[in-house]
């Protein structure tokens, strides 16, 4: 299939237009139910996600993670807690979350506050890793980085040799993002895309239409 900018992409299905909440004339009122609607459920592949954080010189800073769950209020991912985009949220929670769907068809932007997600949520998320992200876990550290690639991959397979099923390192850390404000992107061949925006005001979410 090509896509509208002429290039080959993935096969997926178009949205129904009739029947979507994005292109409807009406849209969804719960922006968390619609974003639990498109998000997989349980047991079904994860999503990638771009999670943006600014940083102590004030640079936005993205980097691709694994969200790991959204329970309907918060969007969930795990990390080591040495990492940079830790020492971003510890001064500055506000976090930014773009999630895109193959095939220039969805996507879903959030800007919210992330707060460190409880022990049993991130215990969960680290039970259903893969070994490999178990074991990666415990031996991305920063030591490790420096080292030569020999010296690398020898302590990666001594490590397997040994701990065939590592357990929860102290290091993994949750974080849930609570939605401000979620803006959602369709595609269609036959049409223009199509924003709306919700934003989380005191009297619940309101919604306006945007370009782009
Ligand atoms: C496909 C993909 C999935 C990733 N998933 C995660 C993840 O779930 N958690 C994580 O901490 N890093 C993940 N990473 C690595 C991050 O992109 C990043 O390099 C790392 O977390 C260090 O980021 P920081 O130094 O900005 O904190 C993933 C990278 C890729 C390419």
């Amino acid at each position: 299939m090509e896509s509208i900018d002429g290039r080959l992409i993935v096969e997926v299905p178009l949205i129904d237009r009739a029947t979507d909440p994005v292109q409807s004339d009406s849209p969804a009122a719960d922006p968390t139910a619609l974003a639990k609607e498109w998000l997989p459920a349980d047991g079904e592949d994860r999503m990638l996600m771009t999670v943006s954080t600014v940083d102590a010189e004030g640079f936005p800073r993205g980097r691709t993670v694994m969200l790991s769950e959204f329970d309907g209020e918060r969007f969930f991912f795990h990390t080591d807690s040495a990492s940079q985009k830790v020492a971003d949220l510890t001064a500055n929670p506000k976090v930014s979350l773009t999630i895109l769907w193959p095939g220039f068809t969805r996507q879903l932007v959030v800007q919210g506050t992330a707060e460190a997600a409880p022990p049993d949520e991130a215990s969960r998320a680290y039970e259903t890793r893969s070994p490999y992200l178990r074991q990666l876990a415990w031996l991305n550290d920063a030591e490790t980085a420096i080292l030569p690639r020999a010296e690398r991959e020898q302590r990666w397979a001594a490590y397997a040799a040994r701990v065939p099923d590592p357990v929860q390192p102290d290091n993994w850390v949750g974080y849930g993002v609570s939605p401000h404000r979620l803006l959602f992107w369709v595609s269609h061949p036959d049409a223009p895309s199509r924003r709306v925006e919700y934003t989380r005001t005191a009297a619940g979410w309101k919604h306006r239409h945007l370009p782009g």
